[in-house]
């Protein structure tokens, strides 16, 4: 098996540098790509198999039905996806591009190559390389003799482009067409639904969704020498219609005062602390997303209930 891996994670003085700005902001919130650290993609992983979250069983069985279709709009090259997560939905795409290279880039180092080696274990004829990094950074993928004049197909399913403000997005996907050398995008979406199943889904009964927000206090108490009392604050997620969103924050309980790398930070009872948002997108908003970006949806795959769909973007010109 042939996994390698490019290490371009953001140093601990830059994790200082995005806490401090993200708690400066008010309402307070940090980039979502904190939330993933090692327990964080476990929990994530957990996450995907409660039964109120029914987007990555959608998604998966419908990669798996229309892969051969996808693969032929798509045409031939080497599959760049983008934060792969235990990277469960690209093997039907890999398979029916027949690929001898999968570029894999996430910004949780272990499940990374946690990732990739299950994966290569998958698919033996493919060599797997990792790229460590904030995607939303990066300006070019690191030079690699196997990348060199090979054309680029991006993966990024899973929605979580909603994790971007309609800005970020915007940027996020003119990056996207730079990394990619202006090759195609398969780009994962899901739609707005009924609110009450939308919370649910990110509130789970068994509690998982709750962990995954509380366990960035975690991860910041133990980077950053913090003394949060991560049971001071309960979890909520809220759909907010008028910008087609869940807002998933950790609320305090209480006045309180928290140390992070040695600066005091104060909070409100019943503050708000954004862990993330979820932004849900119509095929109309999508079509104006990709347009703003300097792409245009070539074409639209989706389940049967037309919730979650599978959007090949092209350059617009
Ligand atoms: C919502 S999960 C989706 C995982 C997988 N793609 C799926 O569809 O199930 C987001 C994944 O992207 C990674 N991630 C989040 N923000 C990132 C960023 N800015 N740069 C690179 N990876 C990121 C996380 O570590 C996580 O594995």
């Amino acid at each position: 098996m042939n996994v390698e891996l490019i290490d371009l994670h953001p140093a601990t003085a830059d994790l200082e540098q995005v806490v401090r700005e993200g708690l400066t902001a008010m309402p307070r919130q940090l980039p979502a790509w904190l939330l993933y650290d090692s327990e964080g993609s476990r929990l994530f992983a957990s996450i995907c198999e409660q039964p109120e979250y029914s987007l990555t069983r959608t998604e998966i069985a419908l990669l798996n039905h229309q892969a051969d279709a996808i693969s032929a709009a798509l045409g031939p090259g080497v599959m760049v996806e983008f934060g792969i997560g235990n990277a469960h939905k690209v093997s039907p795409l890999l398979k029916a591009l027949k690929s001898d290279l999968f570029v894999g880039l996430d910004i949780s180092r272990t499940a990374l190559r946690d990732a990739l080696e299950g994966l290569g274990r998958e698919h033996p004829q493919t060599t797997m390389l990792g790229i460590c990094c904030d995607h939303s950074q990066l300006a070019d993928l690191p030079p690699h003799p196997l990348l060199d004049g090979r054309r680029r197909i991006g993966f990024f399913p899973g929605s979580s482009l909603g994790n971007f403000s309609w800005d970020n997005a915007v940027a996020l996907l003119q990056r996207f067409r730079r990394l990619l050398n202006n090759g195609p995008l398969l780009l994962g979406l899901d739609q707005p639904r009924s609110p009450a199943l939308l919370e649910a889904a990110y509130d789970d009964a068994a509690g998982v969704s709750a962990a995954f927000a509380q366990n960035l206090l975690t991860r910041l108490n133990r980077e950053l020498q913090g003394d949060i009392d991560v049971d001071r604050f309960h979890y909520r997620a809220r759909w907010q219609s008028s910008q087609s969103r869940i807002e998933m924050a950790l609320v305090s309980d209480s006045p309180q005062t928290i140390t992070l790398a040695g600066q005091l930070w104060q909070f409100e009872p019943d503050e708000a602390w954004i862990t993330e948002h979820s932004v849900k997108y119509s095929p109309a908003a999508a079509e104006e997303l990709a347009k703003q970006a300097g792409w245009r949806i070539q074409q639209r795959w989706h389940d049967d209930n037309d919730q979650v769909s599978l959007h090949l973007l092209l350059p617009a010109d």
